[in-house]
């Protein structure tokens, strides 16, 4: 349709029509046997029968028959035959899932990530979908926070190449085109900041740092055209953002230039009143439209007072117009009015979702994420070993994390079904061990408090049996972590230990055999102090997606050369969180080495976290020469080139991840003593060795003034060109501004 056509239509619709395209509902609202996910506080809504007569959108049902049947019935009613927008939080996949993004960001891969995005759209769009809420591009700091698993991470700048490569894989140039689908940025804004890592909880930040770190990756998903953006549960400056204008209209919308669909998150809108914003839900209402949502996701508080605002003249239905011309606008990107149905497939459902060549992706994917923290020579391993898998992960199949809602477990491969196809049968045993989790600690699941009672009498069979086989191997891998449920949404965390039963098994396991190897699960960096330190070799597969299991055997055996670089720091425990490498330097750093007692230190662990943000092994050891620069001066006009060579010293072809940082000295406000600005995988095979040079323009040196403006100041620069955020292969650069 053309944009006078929409308008046209527009004027033509009843004000409660125009209100029912601001709804959404879940999909059981249409389907008693709809297959539905509840991902957020089921309410009683009082939403009725003309509501859903009119809604404009449903989310958490997927299928391509069960969409279709929706969509055909809904169009029959609606009064202008308008067809419905359906939603779903395809977070890391849809079918074929693909590792957790904290794990993908470790890949420092976006070009990978846009090829999963690709998959997930291809994967969803034929089972009917047409908008899926991801990427999450929320910055994270704090591992207590369950969600830290859904984000790419603690870095601005990588989480922008991540969100923007994201956004082109789901909806390529044209979200109308064949297999693509609307993406959409979440959570806007901050929700990663929440106090304490306690989700949805306040979120306290200077408009500095929200500006300087937060935002960042938000607005490369915004200037990448995703199509929607979704509102987050906190307040920003002590208002919900939900009904936050100067959060969605001046930066949203006025700043970043963001003119598509702004919907809020599950109940959001409501929530505002709990957060003790507004009186009631008509209050909220008027405070969600003034702030430019478009659409109320499952609560009826646009449907039910909407009308009543406009009649009372408290809202001007031009405000509603506007809204809904975005949502129309957005169903015509989509050629919704076309074809209502865009890619719905049943056929192509059964042939295109989990295929192998999307099972190989999520395989190549999983395997890149990993990151080897740790490996005094036993990996890789030596498959003439006797090798005992011991620990709850062995033949756990999941491994998808808690927000691959649309995915199926059992679809799978598991370590030991993995090792059993390349290790041979005789001298390799499997056993769990132990309980993934003490009887006593309560998870709460999305369908009520997970059971997982083990009797006492059957843990003591599990762990001796377990030592029994250790005692008996030359090497003994342990695949242990977290729950799957002990991350994502509403699963915050004050202690980021691996779960005390596991730990008891890694330390009667230890008792007899040395020689163990942990491969960690987990959607967050975890407190692996003792862990670490009891294993000769730690591998950090976090929650690695349907292919798991083969690509830890791939990486376990050497297949595959593990080349992951943190994506958050591990902190050296939870005492020290928020830890994060582009801190300031303060007045009075620690001095490495120095006893001085009137530093910025603590007295009984050290600042520098367990593992750094860009930290991981290979199977190969690098060389990296000194950085040398095209000039030592760069000028506004020019460019300076920052060189490196890297060789391979090791054995193994392995692929370096070259990380380019830069610190601005002295600045009218201060600057971290290291952000990310580039980086470069660099295939390499023994003994070779290439050069890596990064172009250093002023762009690169701009940052936000305590006047609020953008720009690059002259001065002394210092470039780092490593391996990892604790590099100190520095270069000194001075940059003048010729512009006056
Ligand atoms: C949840 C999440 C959000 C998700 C939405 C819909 O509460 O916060 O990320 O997209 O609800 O399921």
């Amino acid at each position: 349709m053309k944009k006078e056509e929409l308008k046209e239509l527009l004027k033509d619709m009843s004000l409660k029509e125009k209100i029912g395209q601001m709804l959404q509902l879940m999909g059981v609202f249409f389907l008693e046997d709809a297959d539905s996910v509840l991902t957020g506080p089921w309410q009683s809504l009082g939403i009725e029968e003309e509501d859903i007569r009119t809604a404009g959108s449903i989310l958490g049902t997927y299928g391509a028959d069960t969409l279709m049947k929706i969509q055909k019935a809904y169009m029959e009613k609606q009064p202008h035959h308008i067809p419905m927008l359906f939603m779903m939080d395809v977070i890391h996949g849809m079918k074929t899932i693909f590792p957790a993004p904290l794990g993908l960001g470790a890949a420092f891969d976006p070009e990978l990530a846009e090829r999963c995005a690709a998959v997930a759209a291809k994967e969803a769009s034929v089972s009917g979908l047409h908008v899926v809420f991801s990427p999450m591009a929320d910055l994270v700091r704090d591992a207590r926070w369950g969600r830290v698993m859904e984000s790419t991470g603690e870095d601005p700048y990588l989480n922008g190449r991540y969100a923007q490569a994201q956004v082109k894989g789901f909806q390529g140039e044209d979200m109308g085109q064949p297999y693509k689908v609307c993406s959409c940025i979440k959570h806007f804004a901050a929700y990663g900041g929440a106090e304490a890592g306690r989700d949805y909880n306040t979120v306290e930040l200077s408009e500095h740092t929200l500006r300087d770190f937060y935002l960042p990756a938000y607005k490369a998903g915004i200037d990448a055209k995703a199509g929607m953006v979704m509102t987050s549960f906190n307040t920003v400056n002590g208002i919900p953002a939900s009904t936050n204008r100067w959060l969605m209209r001046d930066i949203l919308r006025e700043e970043m230039g963001f003119d598509g669909v702004l919907i809020s998150d599950f109940s959001a809108i409501m929530e505002t009143i709990a957060h003790g914003y507004s009186a009631d839900e008509k209050d909220a209402a008027k405070k969600a439209l003034e702030a430019g949502v478009d659409i109320d996701m499952m609560t009826g508080v646009y449907a039910g007072n909407l009308c009543k605002l406009v009649e009372e003249g408290e809202v001007e239905e031009a405000q509603i117009d506007e809204c809904v011309l975005r949502i129309l606008e957005l169903k015509n990107r989509l050629g919704l009015f076309e074809n209502p149905y865009k890619d719905a497939d049943p056929k192509k459902e059964k042939t295109v979702v989990l295929c192998e060549e999307h099972r190989r992706l999520a395989r190549e994917a999983a395997a890149k994420s990993f990151v080897l923290l740790k490996n005094e020579g036993i990996l890789p391993l030596d498959a003439t070993k006797k090798i005992a898998f011991i620990g709850p992960y062995t033949n756990n199949k999941e491994i998808i994390s808690s927000w691959a809602v649309t995915g199926n477990v059992s679809d799978c491969v598991t370590m030991e079904e993995a090792a059993r196809e390349v290790l041979d049968t005789v001298h390799t045993t499997y056993h769990a061990g132990s309980p993934m989790l003490e009887n006593e600690y309560e998870l709460i699941g999305f369908g009520g408090i997970l059971a997982h009672d083990v009797s006492e009498a059957e843990q003591q069979k599990m762990l001796a049996e377990a030592v029994a086989a250790a005692k008996e191997a030359d090497i003994v891998i342990m695949p242990l972590g977290e729950h799957y449920q002990q991350s994502g949404e509403a699963s915050s965390r004050a202690m980021i230990d691996v779960p005390e039963v596991q730990m008891r098994l890694l330390r009667e396991v230890a008792k007899v055999n040395e020689n163990i190897v942990v491969v960690l699960f987990s959607g967050r960096p975890l407190d692996i102090r003792e862990l670490s330190r009891t294993a000769k070799a730690v591998l950090e597969v976090w929650f690695p997606g349907t292919e798991g299991g083969h690509a830890i055997m791939d990486v376990l055996t050497g297949k595959v050369n593990p080349s992951g670089k943190l994506s958050m720091s591990f902190p050296y425990c939870v005492g020290q969180i928020p830890v994060h490498y582009d801190a300031y330097s303060t007045g009075r750093p620690d001095l490495e080495g120095k006893k001085e007692k009137f530093r910025s230190k603590y007295q009984d662990i050290p600042n520098e976290p367990l593992y750094p943000f860009g930290y991981g092994l290979s199977y190969t050891t690098y060389e990296i020469s000194p950085v040398s620069l095209s000039s030592e001066v760069l000028t506004d006009e020019g460019l300076v080139e920052a060189s490196v060579k890297i060789k391979n010293t090791g054995k193994a072809a392995g692929t370096e991840v070259v990380q380019l940082y830069i610190q601005d000295i002295t600045a009218s406000v201060v600057r971290p003593v290291k952000e990310l600005k580039g980086f470069q995988k660099v295939e390499l095979a023994p003994g070779e060795e290439k050069s890596v040079t990064f172009v250093i323009e002023e762009p690169m040196l701009r940052f936000l003034r305590a006047d609020g403006t953008v720009g690059s100041e002259e001065g002394k620069f210092h470039l780092w060109i490593g391996c990892d955020s604790m590099t100190e292969n520095m270069a000194e650069l001075q940059y003048s501004c010729k512009r006056k």
